[in-house]
């Protein structure tokens, strides 16, 4: 895979399955008769949504993904969904340590490199997500968290990597309404791309997609996105309105 423009939609905990499909064929609808940029889209739902949602996206350029995966083959684990499960019913991606399961369900870089490796042994893609904290930035250890995160991806092969997508997401700008700065975001993107060289290589590093998340709006999307190190968005909020996330991906 190389670098892709793209415009991501973490629909988080919300969306009935009715409203869900209402939501999906808005999407669609918009994303079939507008000028869209070239950007591809895809949409994280919650898991009840995945099978009817592949479906309902065949025959369109919109992927639909998992918001998390389990790291073991299968077994007596209560609760959760396989790898070879989603991909039984199309599903081609997932969020690999979104903060908010690093937060609540104590999602480690291990857990998450666990994750990325069952992912991509059954061909799903994963969007592995990492940011810092605000008492992370405030101590000037951004970097070095990000750096610390970026190792859950050390065992893979350049192959492999060039099956990732990576999201940059400061925990200080998810659902608060702060944005990182478009060139904050860019800097520690930039960053990003040099620790992968130093760890892969610079073809590597210079080939994977790196998306910003944190608060992204219609209304900052374009000069984010005008950053030479930003790929596209993962969207939380904004993306629960058909309008604003197709304003969003329209934005590149
Ligand atoms: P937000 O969420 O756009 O609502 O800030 C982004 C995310 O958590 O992926």
């Amino acid at each position: 895979m190389s670098r892709k423009k793209i415009a991501a939609g973490n629909w988080k905990m919300h969306k009935t399955f009715q409203e869900g499909q209402g939501l999906a064929q808005e999407i669609r609808t918009m994303a079939n008769t507008e000028v869209m940029n070239g950007a591809t889209i895809l949409i994280f739902p919650p898991y009840i949504h995945l099978q009817s949602l592949v479906r309902q996206m065949e025959g369109s350029d919109i992927g639909v993904g998992a918001q998390n995966i389990h790291d073991k083959e299968q077994g007596a684990y209560t609760g959760e969904v396989s790898a070879s499960m989603l991909t039984s019913i199309g599903v081609r991606y997932t969020l690999v340590g979104h903060s908010e399961r690093r937060q609540y369900y104590n999602e480690t870089n291990e857990s998450c490199a666990a994750k990325i490796s069952i992912a991509l042994k059954h061909g799903i893609i994963p969007v592995y997500c990492i940011g810092e904290t605000l008492a992370e930035r405030e101590s000037q250890a951004h970097f070095k968290i990000v750096e610390q995160q970026l190792s859950a991806l050390s065992g893979l092969s350049r192959e492999q990597l060039a099956n990732c997508i990576i999201a940059y997401e400061p925990v200080w700008a998810i659902g608060t309404g702060v944005t990182a700065s478009a060139e904050q975001a860019n800097e520690m993107h930039a960053h990003i791309r040099s620790v992968l060289s130093g760890m892969f290589d610079e073809a590597s590093a210079e080939g994977i997609s790196i998306l910003y998340g944190g608060s992204v709006k219609p209304d900052n999307a374009k000069s984010l996105f005008s950053m030479p190190d930003i790929d596209g968005a993962l969207i939380g909020g904004a993306s629960l309105a058909s309008r604003d996330f197709i304003d969003i991906a329209k934005s590149f």
